[in-house]
């Protein structure tokens, strides 16, 4: 729970993180703003939240609270872990923060490109005829804006209406309105994460440098496809599916500004920037530029850096003047949305060596030694997104997401999204299970289900689920009742282990290359970030077991949340991260994975477990 300034009920708030995150991170992620200077790392003291239940307490929050604030459960809130279900009270902000904590411990100075200043200007005289944008630019020299005509045309009744008492709001440098009165508390924009399944909307204060509101919705452009690859084989097929597939986009968009905007009770109008994330085949189709390009070799980018446009052209109807920035892209498959993600978790500030994996259809490796930073693309196909997988779905209510095996007492314990009878298996599910039918030896280092006998003696009391459905051997996860056949029974099949084979060989193949590429061990690797919306929610032990990272203490492995929006609002809230992310493109060296002739070889080399 979040409370409101002035009294007013606090605002109750229910999110779903991935197990370990801090209550800190969570909040943020989630458009909760919490104090802070020191962007979580335990130093400021300033993250102060009352967490119900028993609660570890830290030699920090001893130095913080009281005896009787610890009693009551005040924590600082960046030390607390999200390992069960959690009730959190969140005071308001105390101070007016100069700096925001965004992405992965990101301490971001605010520096927007939205700037605002309120001034009372002389008003003209016979002796003093000086044109009224004189008068204004005069006064916000420090800005030195240029103007545009939008705001000439405005200029002049809105200076008399409000006797000569206005703001004047700057975008990039430009002067691109000029409001009545002081609205300098008024800033706002909205960053996006467009994804090819999931597209993310968070409405920034600009001016607080803090989340008000964020909302999710799935891609309008689903009907055209599930993957980067179908939506652009629509667009080859049919003259008529870009123009289709720019305007299911550009909807997407407007209905989480209206979803934002109407939740944090912000008019439109008063957003004034928009940063968009997206990977290439995204980013070109909200463009409505035509992505052939993208999906056939040589994968070639119309622009790796698209130009700044008005928001209006991409559909959304905001302030009039709205700019939107795009992330540049480092290739076909490598695109804006992983420039943020680099942004957003300091890949080229860390001095560590680190991976980063985002898992999805396509998913994105890169790897910094502190010095040099690689990055690489690896097709997993749809397995993470439940798609191939016989009971497969989305990480929705319903799904299977965490598996748990006790061979002695023959307990299968599953974990399920919104605690409701298991409909299927999602992508953290599927990691899950292999990984524990793999830990008891129901499944070989090959992947193959072990032969009958063999599993009555490794796990007697599960081995009643290893059955057939049909021809293929199946592992039943969730009977619905008692003496249900498998048909109606969620799950794991043999076939959907080796879709999962597939589909972390891709990766491991991928990440295993950039090593060699930096000419380091996988033993070397101090932080293995695991982005997007399914690998922040795989479990770290679950991943080392099946090899989808390498093998290292599972600490090493962390969640990063979806890094994509937050690079998107550093963006926003910093011209000179945005400056970073221009200065990724040349200092990240991407490897294409599709002409290196030992690709296969690598490929089928870890396949295994
Ligand atoms: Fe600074 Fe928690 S954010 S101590």
């Amino acid at each position: 729970t979040g409370a409101d300034d002035g009294g007013a009920p606090p605002a109750q708030r229910s999110v779903r993180v991935p197990p370990g995150v801090t209550v800190f991170d969570s909040a943020s992620w989630n458009g909760i703003a919490i104090d802070s200077t020191c962007g979580g790392h335990g130093t400021c003291h300033k993250c102060k939240v009352r967490v119900e239940g028993p609660t570890p307490i830290t030699r920090h929050d001893v130095k913080t609270f009281s005896r009787e604030q610890l009693d009551n459960g005040w924590r600082l809130a960046c030390l607390v872990q999200a390992t069960r279900d959690l009730a959190v009270d969140v005071p308001p902000l105390t101070t007016r923060p100069k700096a925001a904590t965004v992405g992965v411990g990101r301490q971001v100075i605010l520096r927007p490109a939205v700037q605002k200043r309120y001034v009372e200007l002389d008003e003209p005289t016979l002796a003093d005829q000086r044109p009224d944008v004189d008068r204004l630019l005069a006064a916000i020299d420090d800005l030195e804006p240029a103007p545009d005509l939008h705001a000439l045309r405005r200029l002049p009744k809105v200076l008399r209406e409000a006797d000569f008492k206005v703001t004047a709001v700057v975008v990039d440098e430009v002067l691109v309105d000029v409001e009545p009165g002081d609205t300098t508390d008024q800033r706002y924009a909205i960053a996006y994460d467009l994804g090819t399944t999931t597209v993310v909307a968070t409405l920034l204060d600009l001016t607080l440098g803090t989340p008000i509101a964020v909302a999710s919705v799935l891609n309008k452009q689903q009907p055209f496809g599930g993957d980067v690859i179908t939506r652009i084989s629509a667009t080859m097929l049919d003259p008529e599916a870009l123009p289709r597939l720019q305007r299911a986009a550009a909807d997407t968009l407007a209905e989480l500004a209206s979803q934002v905007c109407g939740e944090g009770g912000v008019d439109p109008r008063q957003v004034y920037e928009v940063a968009i994330a997206g990977n290439a085949t995204m980013t070109a189709l909200v463009l409505g530029m035509d992505p052939e390009p993208l999906g056939v070799a040589p994968f070639v980018l119309a622009t790796a850096q698209p130009p700044a446009l008005l928001a209006a052209e991409v559909g959304l109807d905001l302030h009039p003047r709205a700019h939107v920035y795009f992330f540049p892209a480092l290739g076909a498959y490598v695109g804006g949305d992983i420039v943020a993600g680099m942004l957003a978790t300091g890949m080229d500030r860390d001095k560590r060596t680190r991976l980063m994996i985002d898992v999805g259809t396509n998913c994105e490796i890169v790897l910094s030694d502190g010095d040099r930073i690689v990055s690489t693309a690896a097709p997993a196909g749809p397995a993470f997104e439940g798609g191939a997988i016989r009971c497969g779905m989305r990480a929705a209510d319903g799904a299977i997401e965490t598996i748990r095996l006790d061979t002695p007492e023959g307990v299968v314990d599953l974990g399920v999204i919104g605690d409701v009878e298991p409909k299927g298996l999602c992508g953290s599910g599927l990691v899950d299970a292999v990984a524990e039918l793999v830990k008891v030896g129901l499944l070989d280092g090959t992947g193959r289900f072990v032969p009958d006998e063999q599993a009555v003696d490794i796990a007697p009391k599960l081995a009643d689920r290893l059955t057939k459905l049909g021809e293929e051997r199946v592992f039943v996860l969730h009977r619905p009742w008692p003496d249900a056949g498998p048909e109606d029974c969620v799950v794991l099949s043999q076939r959907d282990v080796r879709e999962l084979q597939f589909a972390k060989a891709a990766i491991s193949t991928g990440w295993s290359l950039l090593l060699e590429e930096l000419g380091l061990e996988a033993r070397d690797v101090q932080q293995v970030l695991m982005a997007g919306s399914f690998g922040s929610y795989i479990s770290p032990a679950s991943a080392v077991r099946i090899g989808l990272v390498p093998k290292l203490p599972v600490l090493r492995i962390v969640s990063a949340g979806n890094v994509a929006g937050e690079g998107a609002k550093m963006a926003l809230l910093s011209v000179r991260e945005r400056a970073g992310a221009a200065a990724l493109l040349e200092e990240v060296t991407y490897v294409e994975l599709s002409d290196r002739a030992d690709f296969n070889d690598r490929f089928v080399d870890q396949l295994g477990f």
